[in-house]
C-alpha cells in the first residue's frame, strides 16, 4: 500500500482502509506514518497479569504528600520493638496516624523489616457503617540520593470499622535499611512518609456505541458548471449524521504527483451538534459518483476523525478522462455519501 498525504489545504491524513467494488479504480491510502508505529507496539498475548501483581518499590524525587516523620537519634530506639505513633494529621477529609515499628511487627511477617502503617482516627465521628477507600503509598526518605523509596502494592485498601490500619510488615529489609551505603540513615537520622488518595468510584462512564446505516445517512451533492470550476478544494453544505456534521469536499483539477488525472473525493468530518459528547468519529462511507443511466463509481473508506474540524479520508473515485462516460452530463455531475456506520458516544451511569 502507498503512503501519501494529501494537501486540501486542510488537514487530511489518515490511516485508512479502502476497498473497492470495482477493480479499475484507484486507490489509495492516505497516512502520516503512524500506521507503521501502530502495528509496532503488538499487544503480547503471553504476558500474565497475576505474576505481575504485589509491591512495587520505587524511587521518586517529590515529596510524599500526606505525611512527614523524621526520627533522629534513632539509635537510642532502634532495638524497640514497641511502635511508635505518630501526631494525628488530615488528609483527604479524614483523620489519620502513621504507625512504625523500627524491629518489625512480629504480628504482621515484618521480622527483620521495617513495618509502616497508617490508621485511621476519629471513626466515631463517621456515619454508621462508615467505609474510607483509599490508594495508599508509604515512603522511605534515601537521604543521600534525596529520594523517596515508594511502597505500594496497587490494591485499594479498605478501612471501615472492623480494619482501621493497612500498610506494610515488610516495608523494608532492616538489612537494606542499616546498610550505610544505601543512605537510609545518616547521622542517625531517618524519615518515613505517607500519601494517601482517596478512591471514589465514578459514577459516569464514557460509551462508544456504533450504529450502522443511522438515519438520513445518505448525502446527495449535484455540482453545476463543471467545467468552469478552478483548480481550488470545493465543500458542500455540512449534513449531519450520528452527533456529527460532516462534508464533502473535492478539487476538480488537482494535478497531485502520482495521480494526474483523477479526482479525488473526500469525507471530511465537521463539528459537533449540540450537547454531543465530542470525541473521536469513526466514520465509514460509500462514496458514490452516480452515473446517470448505468453504474455509479464507487469506493468505500471507514477511519477514526479527530475531534478537531476539517479532517478529511478521501480516495479517488474516478479518472479524469472517464467523466464524460455517463458521469459529467449537461456540465454537471454528482456525488453522493452514504454513511454505513458512524460511532456515537454517550455518557452514561456505570
Ligand atoms: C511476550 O512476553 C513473554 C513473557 O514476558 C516473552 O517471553 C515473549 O518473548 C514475549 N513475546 C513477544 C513477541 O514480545
Ligand atoms: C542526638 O543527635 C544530635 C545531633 O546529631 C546530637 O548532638 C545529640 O548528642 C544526640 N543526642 C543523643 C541523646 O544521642
Amino acid at each position: 500500500m502507498e503512503n501519501r498525504k494529501w494537501n486540501l489545504g486542510i488537514v487530511c491524513l489518515a490511516f485508512l482502509f479502502i476497498t473497492s467494488s470495482s477493480a479499475e479504480f484507484l486507490i489509495q491510502q492516505v497516512t502520516e506514518g503512524r500506521v507503521s508505529s501502530v502495528l509496532e507496539t503488538e499487544y503480547n498475548s503471553s504476558y500474565n497479569l497475576n505474576s505481575n501483581l504485589g509491591v512495587t518499590r520505587v524511587m521518586r524525587d517529590e515529596r510524599p504528600s500526606s505525611k512527614i516523620v523524621t526520627i533522629t537519634n534513632f539509635s537510642v530506639i532502634k532495638e524497640r520493638s514497641e511502635p511508635y505513633e505518630s501526631s494525628i494529621f488530615e488528609s483527604s477529609g479524614y483523620i489519620w496516624r502513621l504507625i512504625l515499628y523500627v524491629t518489625g511487627n512480629k504480628n504482621d511477617g515484618g521480622n527483620n523489616h521495617i513495618s509502616l502503617y497508617v490508621r485511621i482516627e476519629d471513626t466515631q465521628s463517621l456515619p454508621k457503617g462508615w467505609e474510607v477507600n483509599v490508594d495508599l503509598k508509604l515512603f522511605v526518605h534515601n537521604l543521600k540520593q534525596r529520594k523517596y523509596l515508594a511502597i505500594s502494592d496497587g490494591t485499594v485498601k479498605r478501612y471501615n470499622e472492623a480494619k482501621k490500619e493497612w500498610g506494610f510488615g515488610k516495608l523494608i529489609p532492616l538489612s537494606t535499611f542499616y546498610n550505610m551505603n544505601e543512605g537510609y540513615i545518616v547521622q542517625d537520622t531517618c524519615s518515613f512518609g505517607a500519601e494517601i488518595l482517596l478512591v471514589k468510584p465514578v459514577q459516569l462512564q464514557e460509551k462508544v456505541t456504533f450504529v450502522s446505516n443511522p438515519p438520513h445517512n445518505v448525502f446527495t451533492w449535484r455540482i453545476h458548471s463543471f467545467s468552469t470550476l478552478e483548480n481550488k478544494v470545493y465543500y458542500s453544505d455540512d449534513f449531519l449524521v450520528g452527533d456529527r456534521y460532516w462534508r464533502l469536499g473535492f478539487n476538480p483539477k488537482e494535478d497531485e504527483e502520482g495521480r494526474p488525472h483523477a479526482i479525488p473525493i473526500f469525507l471530511i468530518a465537521q463539528g459537533f451538534k449540540p450537547n454531543a459528547v465530542a470525541t473521536t468519529t469513526w466514520g465509514a462511507v460509500n462514496l458514490r459518483l452516480k452515473h446517470q443511466l448505468g453504474n455509479d463509481k464507487k469506493g468505500y473508506s471507514a477511519a477514526w476523525y479527530p475531534i478537531k474540524p476539517g479532517y478529511g479520508v478521501g480516495l479517488d473515485i474516478i479518472l479524469r478522462k472517464d467523466l464524460r462516460h455517463g458521469y459529467l452530463v449537461e456540465d454537471s455531475i454528482v456525488f453522493e455519501a452514504e454513511m454505513v456506520m458512524v460511532s456515537v458516544t454517550k455518557i452514561v451511569p456505570t
